[in-house]
């Protein structure tokens, strides 16, 4: 009985999921939404990138299925909250090491989506992933938040953009962070990112079928927002 309400009210707790492709936007939107509404933050990529990584700490290959999984499923990770307000990203500690900027560049971001193709590192990571459902809400970010780990969520989005956009904008991000990048060369990780992601056999990058699609090349990230807090206003 008492495990039965617990259940229940675990399922109440609302999750909205932002799935998409690198550069759609869905950081900056989960961040900021979760700051508005003051729910939890899942960031999956950032345990994808905290997995590759490790992994090349560690001088794991990036094509060895069992090591990786062992590897992720036994990952030292805290989010910590970011003193700096003005930043929206917390601070990723890898076995205490702060690795915040670390994971967030494009050669960890290619690696991440190697790793992310075997079934045995996604299994690894969902326990992980789905502790983060606490109340009063959780706002979901990544590829397969609709179709896979929140199948139920109350509301699902599903943000893209032409690849020559999202390639603009990682370059400005990644200057931002003090990360430099040729547009180029952004632009091949990304279509290659894109490909690995699509077309893997385990939860591929593709909108759940209730999921409201928005492309948002011709949108600055003030509009995207206020599109989705209509929709969550409208939903909830
Ligand atoms: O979103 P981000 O760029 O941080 O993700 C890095 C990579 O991790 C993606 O390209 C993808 O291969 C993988 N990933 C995934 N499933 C998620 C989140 C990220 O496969 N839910």
């Amino acid at each position: 009985m008492k495990t039965e309400s617990v259940n229940k009210r675990q399922t109440e707790i609302p999750v909205i999921t932002l799935d998409g492709p690198g550069g759609s936007g869905k950081g900056t939107i989960a961040a900021r939404l979760a700051r508005r509404y003051d729910w939890e933050l899942l960031d999956s990529g950032a345990l994808y990138r905290l997995t590759a990584l490790a992994a090349l700490k560690k001088n794991i290959a990036l094509d060895s299925e069992n090591d990786l999984a062992k590897l992720a499923a036994s990952l030292e990770v805290r989010f910590a909250v970011n003193r700096d307000i003005s930043k929206l990203e917390s601070l990723v500690l890898l076995e205490d090491e702060d690795v915040t900027k670390a994971i967030r560049t494009e050669e960890i971001g290619v690696a991440a989506s190697k790793v992310a193709v075997f079934q045995k590192v996604r299994d690894a990571l969902l326990q992980r992933q789905k502790a983060f459902k606490v109340a009063p809400g959780l706002i979901a970010d990544g590829r397969d938040m609709g179709t896979v780990v929140f199948p139920s969520a109350k509301l699902k989005i599903y943000l893209t953009a032409s690849a020559a956009e999202r390639a603009k904008r990682r370059v400005r991000q990644l200057k931002d962070k003090g990360i430099g990048v040729s547009l180029p060369r952004i632009l091949s990780d990304i279509n290659a990112r894109d490909a690995r992601d699509m077309n893997r056999a385990v939860a591929p990058l593709v909108p759940a079928d209730d999921a409201v699609v928005i492309d948002t090349t011709e949108m600055g990230v003030d509009e995207v927002e206020k599109r989705i807090i209509e929709l969550i206003e409208g939903r909830f």
